[in-house]
């Protein structure tokens, strides 16, 4: 069974949505880590209920992102991790995690890239006004929401609610996630 680590700072559904698969049998792997930057966020107490092991740490805690990202790459490196899934960790990988694990780390967007990179994509696809919405997962490299797109599924969408579309957004989110991991895993 390979060992996956999915890295998120908040509600933590794709999580979830993972973590279930691999519980069902649907994904043949086993998320052996979850990694959180903000303490209390609810991705914390869902990965207790499925009996996960967590890193939660305070990024002020440390001298910068190099200190942390070391000590993520050490239990990374602990637990034999073959692929990290960012699932909502709004944070930048550096280069101390990229150097360690690059080649190994994906994400997932809510857009469809290269529209609309960064922390407020839904919103900024809303103000835009756009009528086709979508989800992309990539490989993670150097550059913000950058690196080489492996997966993406587009929805129509015509209001103007950002909820609306988070919502709708979020069902394919787990289902793609789950389909691409287990493709990468093959
Ligand atoms: C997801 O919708 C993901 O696409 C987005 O954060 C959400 C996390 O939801 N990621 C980004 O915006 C990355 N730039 P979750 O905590 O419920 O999985």
């Amino acid at each position: 069974m390979k060992a996956i680590a999915v890295f998120a700072s908040g509600s933590g559904t794709n999580f979830e949505a993972i973590a279930q698969a691999c519980a069902d049998g649907r994904l043949q792997a086993r998320i052996a880590l979850m990694v959180c930057d903000v303490p209390g966020a609810p991705v914390i107490a869902r990965a207790e209920r499925f009996g996960i092991e967590s890193f939660v740490f305070n990024p002020k805690s440390y001298s910068g992102k190099a200190a942390y990202e070391a000590e993520i790459v050490r239990l990374l490196d602990a637990h034999d991790i073959q692929l990290v899934c960012l699932a909502g960790y709004m944070r930048i990988v550096g280069p101390t995690l990229l150097q360690a694990y690059g080649g190994r780390i994906i994400n997932i967007h809510p857009s469809l890239l290269p529209s609309f990179k960064g922390a407020h994509a839904v919103e900024d696809a809303v103000a835009y006004g756009v009528k086709v919405y979508g989800i992309t997962i990539h490989w993670v490299n150097d550059q913000l929401d950058g690196g080489q797109i492996i997966a993406q599924r587009a929805f129509p969408y015509e209001g103007s609610d950002p909820a609306e579309v988070h919502r709708q957004g979020q069902v394919i989110e787990h289902q793609l996630y789950v389909e691409t991991i287990a493709k990468l895993l093959q």
